[in-house]
C-alpha cells in the first residue's frame, strides 16, 4: 500500500528518496524535486562549488547573525525570532530549502567545542529561544533542521563516542529543549547525531528516533541523518530515520530495496520514510527569490547583537564611557574581530564591524581621543614586544581608559574538538594585569565561544563586557555598548565558574574508552552551584545595565492543579532607557526523587523607559513543575509546596511566594521492595494494612516459637522502630514465620491503586 504522497512512486524511486541525491539535496524521484539542505545555524553557508561539512571550501556571502551563544545572553525571544526571519529571507534568496539548525545540545561542559553554535546550560532557555528561531525561519518559507539528536554535547570522539545517561537525566535536560521545540514550533527535519546513546548509534536508535521523538511527542516530520552519521541504511530506517545525508547512495538505496527483498524491512516502511521526505519537498522550495538586501541584513545583525553582550562588572560607572576620555584600545580583536566560531557553521560574512573604527567613529562625535596598540597577536610569537609597548602607552599620562579586547583564539574554539582549557591565554592575562597596573581605568572586553575564568584578573580591572560570538554586526554593537548608546542587556545563559575543577561534569568529560558517562545527572550548571551552594565567579543569569531595576509584588496564583501564573511588577528607577530580564525559578522538595534547588521556569524581557513600571505575567505550565519518574516511565507533577522565586540570577532571589499544587493524582505504586514504612504511609493500603500487620505480628510473637524475633519487637514496640520501617517488606515476609502472607499483600497493593 503507498500513502497518497508517493501513489505515483515506484517502490525503486521511493527508496531513492531516503539517501541524499547530492551533497546537500535530495534526490529527485519522479515528480518529486530534490530540496537543498544547508547550515546553519546563525548564517547561510551556500555551496555552489566545492563541498564539505566542515567549513573548509567557499561558500557565498551570507549575513553572519549572532551566534546562539550570543543569542542564548540575550535572553530574547524576539531576537531568536528574527535571526529566524531574517535568516528565511537569505536562505530564499540563496536556494536553500531548508536550513541546519537551530542546535539545541546543552552546554554540559564549558569546554564543549561547538558551544558557540547552542544557546545554553539551561533547557527551558535553550527551547524557548530555539522554538522562536524555528518559527521565524519556518514563518519565512524555509525548514528548520532540529539538531543534534541527541545528547551530543562534546566534540571529543563525537562521531563514535557512547553517551551514557540515565533517562532522568535525559528526559530533564538533554531531551527537553527538542522536546519544547518540536511540540511549539514543528520544526520540518530533525537531524541525528553522530553519537551513540546509551550504547546505540543516535541514528539507529529506535528508542530515540520512534519511542521519544515520535511516539511521545508525536513528531510527523523528517528525520535526516548528520551528514555521514548513518552505518548501517536498513538499522537506521527501521529505527526511523528517514532520509540519510549526505548522497549520493546508490548503495544505501540498493541495500534499503534488498532488505524488502528478504523481508527484512517492510515496504510500508519506506513508504512511510518518502512520503515525509516527498511532503517536505512539497512545502519547501529552492526556486531563489529576489536577492535580499545586504545592507539591511546587516544592520539587523548589529542590533540583534546589542541584546546579546552581558555586562559583567562596572565599578564605579566606568561604563559607558565619559564624552571627553582619552582612550587606548589595546588587543587583536579591536581591529581583527572574532565573530564566529570554526567548522561547518562558519559563515562567509557579507561585511564585518571592526571595533576600533566605530569606536573611533563614536569617539570623533564626541571629545574623545582614540589611540591603539595591539598588545597580543594571536599567530605571532613576539608578544613580549607587543605587550611592552601596550603597557607603556597605557602608563602614560594621557590615557584616561585602558580597553582591552582580549579573547579566545580563532583556532581554539571550532567543530571537531574540544577546548582544553577554561583561562584566556597566559600572554592575554599577563597584559591586562601590566595594564590595569599602569592605566587610571581598564575595561576588558572578551570575544569568545564559551566562557572563559576571569580568575587572576578579575579584580585588577574596572568593568568587563562579555561579548561572546556576537556575528558580524557585533563591533559596531560592543562600540555602541561602550559608549553608551546602547544600554546592555544581555545575561548569562552559562555560569562562570572559578575553576574548571569546580564544574559538574568535571570528572567525566570528555569520557573514556569510548564511553562518556553523565555523573552528574540533572545537577547541570547552575542546577549544580546552587545546590551544593558553590561560589562562582558569575551565575546563570547575571547581567549588569547603565540602569537599575526594581522589582515588587510578587503575586502567584494556581491555575491548574499543575500550572500557575506569576505576575510581578518592575520599574525602571534610574536615568536611562534599558531592558529587563524577569528571571521566574521553582524549587521544591515534594515527591520522590532528589531536585535541583532551583530550576528556571519561565522568563521574559522587557523594555522600560527611565521611570516606566510594568506589570509582567509568566505563566508556568506542568513542565515547571515536573519531574521524570522512572518507576511510572513519565513525568510527574508530585503534589505538596512549590517555591516560585523571582531571580536577579541564578542565585540571588529577589521575591519569593509558596504554592501549594494538587498535581497528579496519583498513589505511589507498591511492591514487595517497597518499605513497612511506605506501605504503612499508603493512603489507601497503609489504613488496610496497618491494623492487619499488628495482628498478624502479634500472632507470631504469641507463638513463641522463635521464629520471628524481630516480629515479636515489631508487635510490642509502642513506636515501630527505623530499623523496621526502612525494611524492604519482604523481608518482614520473610520474618514473619508465614504469618504476612505475600499474595495477599500484593492483592492489597493492586486494589489500593483500583480504589483510588
Ligand atoms: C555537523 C552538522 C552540519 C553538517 C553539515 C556536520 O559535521 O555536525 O551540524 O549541519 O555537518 O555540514
Amino acid at each position: 500500500m503507498t500513502s497518497a504522497e508517493t501513489s505515483d512512486l515506484t517502490p525503486a524511486q521511493q527508496a531513492s528518496l531516503l539517501t541524499g541525491g547530492g551533497f546537500w539535496e535530495t534526490a529527485r524521484a519522479g515528480d518529486v524535486a530534490p530540496i537543498v539542505l544547508s547550515d546553519g545555524p546563525h548564517g547561510v553557508r551556500r555551496q555552489m562549488q566545492g563541498t564539505d561539512h566542515l567549513g573548509l571550501h567557499h561558500s557565498e556571502p551570507a549575513t553572519c547573525f549572532p551566534l546562539a551563544v550570543a543569542v542564548g545572553s540575550s535572553w530574547s525571544v524576539e531576537v531568536a525570532e528574527r535571526v529566524g526571519t531574517a535568516l528565511a529571507r537569505e536562505c530564499r534568496s540563496l536556494g536553500v530549502g531548508v536550513l541546519l539548525g537551530p542546535g539545541v545540545n546543552i552546554k554540559r561542559s564549558p569546554l564543549g567545542g561547538r558551544n558557540f553554535e547552542y544557546y545554553s546550560e539551561d533547557p527551558v532557555l535553550t527551547g524557548v529561544l530555539a522554538a522562536a528561531h524555528v518559527r521565524g525561519l519556518q514563518n519565512g518559507g524555509v525548514g528548520a533542521s532540529l539538531k543534534h539528536f541527541a545528547a551530543n554535547d562534546q566534540e571529543t570522539d563525537r562521531m563514535v563516542i557512547s553517551s551514557d545517561v540515565d533517562e532522568r537525566t535525559l528526559r530533564e535536560i538533554y531531551l527537553a529543549p527538542f522536546q519544547h521545540v518540536v511540540k511549539n514550533a514543528t520544526p520540518a527535519t530533525v537531524m541525528c547525531s553522530y553519537n551513540k546513546v546509551n550504547g546505540v548509534y543516535a541514528s539507529e536508535s529506535r528508542w530515540l528516533l520512534n519511542d521519544v521523538l515520535r511516539g511521545d511527542w508525536g513528531y510527523e516530520g523528517v528525520v535526516v541523518s548528520d551528514w555521514g552519521a548513518v552505518h548501517d541504511r536498513v538499522a537506521a530506517l527501521a529505527a526511523g530515520l528517514d532520509l540519510a545525508m549526505p548522497g549520493p547512495g546508490d548503495r544505501q538505496t540498493q541495500a534499503v530495496l534488498a532488505a524488502v527483498e528478504d523481508g527484512s524491512i517492510g515496504l510500508d516502511q519506506v513508504d512511510a520514510a518518502a512520503s515525509r521526505v516527498t511532503a517536505l519537498s512539497r512545502e519547501y522550495s529552492n526556486e531563489p527569490v529576489e536577492p535580499f538586501d545586504v545592507e539591511q541584513h546587516h544592520a539587523i545583525a548589529r542590533e540583534l547583537a546589542a541584546d546579546c553582550a552581558v555586562l559583567l562588572k562596572n565599578d564605579e560607572g566606568a561604563l559607558p564611557l565619559s564624552a571627553d576620555s582619552r582612550l587606548l584600545v589595546i588587543g587583536e580583536f579591536a581591529e581583527s574581530p572574532r565573530y564566529q566560531g570554526g567548522g561547518s557553521s562558519h559563515v562567509n560574512a557579507t561585511q564585518v564591524d571592526v571595533p576600533l573604527e566605530h569606536i573611533r567613529a563614536h569617539a570623533s562625535e564626541r571629545n574623545c581621543e582614540v589611540r591603539f596598540e595591539r598588545g597580543f597577536d594571536t599567530k605571532r610569537d613576539d608578544e613580549l614586544q607587543l605587550r611592552a609597548t601596550a603597557v607603556a602607552a597605557a602608563a602614560e599620562v594621557d590615557v584616561d581608559v585602558a580597553i582591552v579586547f582580549a579573547g579566545n583564539p580563532d583556532s581554539e574554539e571550532s567543530e571537531g574538538y574540544d577546548r582544553t582549557r577554561l583561562e584566556l591565554p597566559s600572554d592575554q592575562i599577563a597584559l591586562i594585569r601590566e595594564v590595569a597596573a599602569a592605566a587610571p581605568r581598564t575595561v576588558v572586553v572578551l570575544s569568545n565561544g564559551g566562557v572563559v575564568t576571569l580568575e587572576g584578573w578579575h579584580d585588577e580591572v574596572d568593568a568587563v563586557l562579555e561579548g561572546f560570538l556576537r556575528g558580524q554586526g557585533g563591533g559596531a554593537a560592543l562600540a555602541d555598548i561602550l559608549f553608551g548608546v546602547v544600554n546592555p542587556s544581555g545575561h548569562l545563559a552559562e555560569t562562570i565558574p572559578l575553576r574548571l575543577q569546580d564544574t559538574p561534569s568535571y570528572s567525566t568529560f570528555p569520557g573514556e574508552q569510548g564511553h562518556v558517562r553523565y555523573g552528574e545527572g540533572v545537577m547541570v550548571g547552575y542546577r549544580h552551584y546552587e545546590t551544593v551552594d558553590a561560589a562562582v565567579r558569575y551565575p546563570f543569569g547575571h547581567g549588569l545595565s547603565y540602569t537599575a531595576f526594581e522589582t515588587r509584588e510578587l503575586v502567584t496564583v494556581t491555575t491548574g492543579p499543575d500550572t500557575a501564573s506569576v505576575q510581578v511588577t518592575v520599574s525602571n528607577v534610574g536615568e536611562r532607557r534599558g531592558k529587563h530580564v524577569v528571571q521566574v525559578y521553582v524549587g521544591t522538595e515534594a515527591g520522590p526523587v532528589r531536585r535541583p534547588v532551583r530550576t528556571l521556569g519561565g522568563f521574559a524581557k522587557i523594555d522600560l523607559d527611565a521611570g516606566q513600571t510594568k506589570v509582567v505575567s509568566i505563566d508556568l505550565d506542568r513542565s515547571a513543575f515536573a519531574y521524570w519518574d522512572i518507576e511510572r516511565d513519565g513525568w510527574v507533577v508530585a503534589s505538596g509546596v512549590y517555591e516560585i522565586q523571582i531571580g536577579a540570577d541564578a542565585s540571588t532571589v529577589v521575591a519569593r511566594q509558596h504554592i501549594d499544587l494538587r498535581g497528579d493524582d496519583l498513589l505511589p505504586a507498591l511492591s514487595l521492595q517497597s518499605s513497612v514504612g511506605e506501605w504503612l504511609s499508603h493512603p489507601v493500603a497503609g489504613p488496610a494494612l496497618g491494623p492487619l500487620l499488628s495482628a498478624l505480628l502479634q500472632q507470631a510473637s504469641d507463638r513463641e516459637d522463635g521464629s520471628s524475633a524481630v516480629a515479636a519487637q515489631v508487635a510490642e514496640a509502642p513506636v515501630m522502630p527505623d530499623v523496621v520501617r526502612l525494611m524492604p517488606m519482604i523481608q518482614l515476609v520473610g520474618v514473619s514465620g508465614g504469618a504476612i502472607d505475600p499474595n495477599k499483600l500484593m492483592a492489597l497493593a493492586t486494589q489500593s491503586v483500583q480504589t483510588r
